[in-house]
């Protein structure tokens, strides 16, 4: 069933939902900025740029940025909104870059990237020693609620999602540290948090969020067990997720800083 907004392999992102209705994406991530702390005219990478919107606030803290996403729409859209700025489509699990960056930055975007060691690996190899990596993603226990809901009422109605298909990557502290070691990156700051989030849209907004970040689920799903699945979820998350009119996510944050190591 083709949702206004919904990602599906192939048919991409609708990046104007997507900056209407996600804009709390892009705004929790500004303080993620102060983290990275950049300083002016270091050379920062944006990857999962999506439409720009904090790429564009690290160019205003003086770096030289470049945004990288992996879907067109997004980087169209980023190119229309942000022209004096460079964007580039490319994989966050293969991409090389010709000149090195002082940092890599990432917020909301890797948890996209199940094969998160060919991540850690590109990511290590577009650093100069020394360079800094800066993410947010979704981290372990990551909007629970919805997923074990969103599992348990698609296997009711028969159509149960293969566990490798499942299509986020939701790491704990210890396993991304451990992973970035191995890749040549030191983990020297990580926290796991709670960030229950407001979704836009009142009444509508659980149904809104599903379509543009949960149409993976779907795939093979008839348009009407699609809807009756989505009517089911309402009713089960709303006593634990709907308050005064307005639908929040689980969402469950990891950030990390890693360094580079000198020597590789
Ligand atoms: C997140 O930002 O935590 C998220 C995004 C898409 C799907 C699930 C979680």
């Amino acid at each position: 069933m083709a949702l206004p907004g919904e990602r599906t392999p192939g048919a991409g992102w609708d990046a104007e939902l997507y900056d209407r209705a996600a804009a709390f994406v892009w705004q929790h991530g500004s303080d993620l900025i102060d983290l990275l702390a950049p300083q002016p005219g270091e050379r920062v990478l944006d990857l999962g740029c999506g439409t720009g919107h904090l790429t564009a606030e690290l160019a205003a803290r003086g770096a030289s940025v470049v945004g990288l996403d992996n879907d067109p729409a997004m980087i169209e859209q980023a190119r229309l909104s942000y022209p004096a700025l460079e964007f580039v489509h490319g994989d966050a699990a293969s991409f090389r870059l010709a000149e090195p960056f002082d940092a890599v930055f990432s917020n909301a975007a890797l948890h996209w990237v199940t094969r998160a060691a060919e991540a850690a690996a590109c990511i290590a190899a577009a650093l100069r020693p020394g360079g800094r990596f800066v993410a947010e993603l979704g981290g372990k226990g990551n909007v629970q609620a919805i997923a074990s809901a969103l599992t348990a009422a698609l296997a009711e109605a028969g159509y149960p999602l293969a566990p490798e298909r499942f299509p986020w990557y939701f790491p704990s502290i210890g396993e991304y540290a451990a992973l970035l070691e191995a890749h040549g990156l030191e983990p020297v700051y990580a926290a796991l948090f709670n960030r229950p989030t407001r979704l836009e849209g009142g009444e509508a907004g659980l149904r809104t969020w599903l379509a543009l970040f949960a149409g993976r689920f779907f795939e093979v799903v008839p348009d009407e067990v699609h809807v009756e699945v989505v009517r089911l979820l309402e009713e089960r998350l709303r006593p634990q997720l709907f308050r005064d009119g307005v639908w929040f996510a689980d969402y469950r944050r990891l950030r990390i800083l890693a360094v580079k190591r000198a020597n590789g």
